[in-house]
């Protein structure tokens, strides 16, 4: 039984720029702006300071060009004059600066950031994902182990088939220019993108293109699959909609970014989905498939029509950033009441938290293959969750599975009285992009007030 749970790579699958690639040099004809956007350091005290950072869109949504302004990729195809190998295709290319609110719908105020689903200019775009950055050319490096991190989101325009999506990856801080020099543009152009999925339909991966082999996308006009992907490890901090929500660690053997070839990448891209480096399922928290249908959502006790504070701890072995990952805690802020991780009520599956126990158990259960204790489990997510992560904001839609593993039944043709079939309340027939983009082309998720800090910190001044 197939059970999919994640499909980040495919962001770029509904990303629809018409005329528009990128690469590896920094264009020059449109200057690069990131918008600016801060966060919170806390202390144990709950006392906070503020830093300014600022996000970058990832490269893969931006024009690719030659020198002359001529597109290195037009729809879901490499020109083969200036790509007509990886390299070369690396040498040639350049990387253009964004038009964050005119053209891809992004915006940021304070602490906070507004990704728009559909916005139309000279071409259609379909959601985005972007990174935070310390500064004009690094991102910026998240070190939560034994922390806890926290964020405010409003889900309450996002419908069935959508995912607002906030997590980390373990990227080169630099976007890959010190390990990889023929990538002249890096984190300034939200290069480096890798996750665990190990997406190939990627344009460059550390520092060539993705050229080679790369097969044009049978149900995109704008996407292909490269011969080539790019492998890290993920932890996702949350994953959702109105209707449903997930928190998902996805380990991998090697914990930085590394690149992988063909179908012995796994993932979702490849005919062998459990054949790569990294666990590509991860091990799932979704209250409402842990058996709780009325915890999340609309008007529910975890209430999706307005704005939801959510707080992960990453427990240690010895209450230290050092120690050994042990347990992922959950809990939510709204109208000034904490509220718990609802419990799971599935038989055999204990807790709220995710821990090694908790998905040994639920593999079990649900009858999934265990790719999460296979690739090392909370101690290698602990690894990389220890040697630095970069964050990544994201709004998409999913042109492989129509978001259906998030919110509805999956698979389609599972019987809903195994446990684990039933995900959300949404419909097996909702979540098609074409549909999804024609019935919410108004869709956004705002994410603020980002804060990290030892446990119970980021919290700790709450006002009742
Ligand atoms: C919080 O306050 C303590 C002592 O009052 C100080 O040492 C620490 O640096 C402060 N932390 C932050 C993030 O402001
Ligand atoms: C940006 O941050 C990186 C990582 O901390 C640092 O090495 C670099 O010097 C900074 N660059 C600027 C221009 O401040
Ligand atoms: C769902 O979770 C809430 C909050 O923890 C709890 O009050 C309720 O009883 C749970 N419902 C079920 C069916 O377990
Ligand atoms: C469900 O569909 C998948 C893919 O078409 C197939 O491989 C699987 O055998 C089906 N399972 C059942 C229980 O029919």
């Amino acid at each position: 039984m197939y059970k999919q749970l994640h499909f980040i790579t495919f962001i770029v699958l509904s990303t629809c720029i018409l005329n528009i690639v990128w690469s590896q040099k920094a264009g020059k004809l449109n200057p690069e702006v990131h918008p600016t956007m801060s966060w919170e350091t806390c202390g144990i005290d709950g006392n906070c300071t503020t830093n300014q950072g600022q996000v970058v869109i990832d490269a893969n949504w931006r024009w690719v060009h030659s020198e002359q302004g001529t597109n290195c990729y037009t729809g879901n195809t490499w020109n083969p004059t200036f790509c007509p190998d990886d390299k070369t295709c690396a040498q040639n290319c350049y990387l253009e600066g964004a038009q964050y609110q005119s053209v891809y719908g992004v915006t940021t105020h304070e602490d906070s950031i507004r990704l728009n689903f559909v916005t139309q200019s000279q071409g259609k775009n379909i959601g985005s994902r972007l990174f935070l950055m310390e500064n004009e050319t690094n991102y910026q490096m998240f070190y939560v182990l034994g922390q806890e991190f926290s964020f405010d989101v409003d889900v309450s325009k996002l419908d069935c088939g959508l995912n607002g999506a906030l997590y980390f990856v373990s990227m080169d801080s630099d976007g890959g220019t010190s390990r990889f020099p023929t990538n002249e543009a890096g984190a300034k152009f939200g290069t480096g993108y890798c996750d665990a999925q190990c997406p190939r339909d990627l344009k460059f991966i550390s520092g060539e293109g993705n050229v080679d082999g790369w097969v044009p996308s049978s149900n995109n006009p704008n996407t292909g699959v490269g011969g080539h992907g790019s492998c890290c490890s993920e932890m996702d901090i949350w994953e959702a909609n109105k209707m449903a929500s997930a928190f998902t660690p996805h380990p991998c053997d090697v914990v930085g970014q590394n690149m992988c070839s063909g179908d012995t990448c796994g993932g979702t891209a490849s005919s062998n989905r459990y054949g790569g480096e990294c666990d590509p399922d991860g091990c799932d928290f979704n209250p409402y498939r842990m058996g709780n249908k009325t915890f999340y959502g609309p008007g529910l006790d975890i209430d999706t029509n307005s704005v939801i504070t959510v707080v992960t701890q990453f427990l240690t072995s010895d209450d230290t950033p050092t120690g050994t990952l042990t347990s992922i805690n959950r809990l939510y802020i709204q109208k000034g009441e904490i509220v718990s991780q609802s419990q799971s009520t599935i038989e055999g599956v204990e807790g709220n938290k995710v821990n090694d126990q908790f998905c040994m158990k639920q593999k079990e259960v649900f009858g999934d293959p265990d790719s999460f204790t296979k690739h090392g489990g909370m101690q290698q997510m602990g690894k990389a969750l220890q040697n630095g992560m970069v964050l990544v904001m994201s709004l998409w839609d999913d042109y492989f599975a129509d978001m259906l593993w998030l919110d509805s039944s999956y698979p389609v043709n599972g019987t809903t009285t195994q446990p684990g079939v039933l995900r959300g309340p949404c419909s097996t027939t909702s979540g098609v992009p074409a549909d999804v983009e024609s019935k919410y082309p108004d869709a956004y998720v705002i994410y603020s007030n980002i804060k990290v800090g030892p446990i119970g910190s980021t919290y700790k001044n709450l006002k009742k």
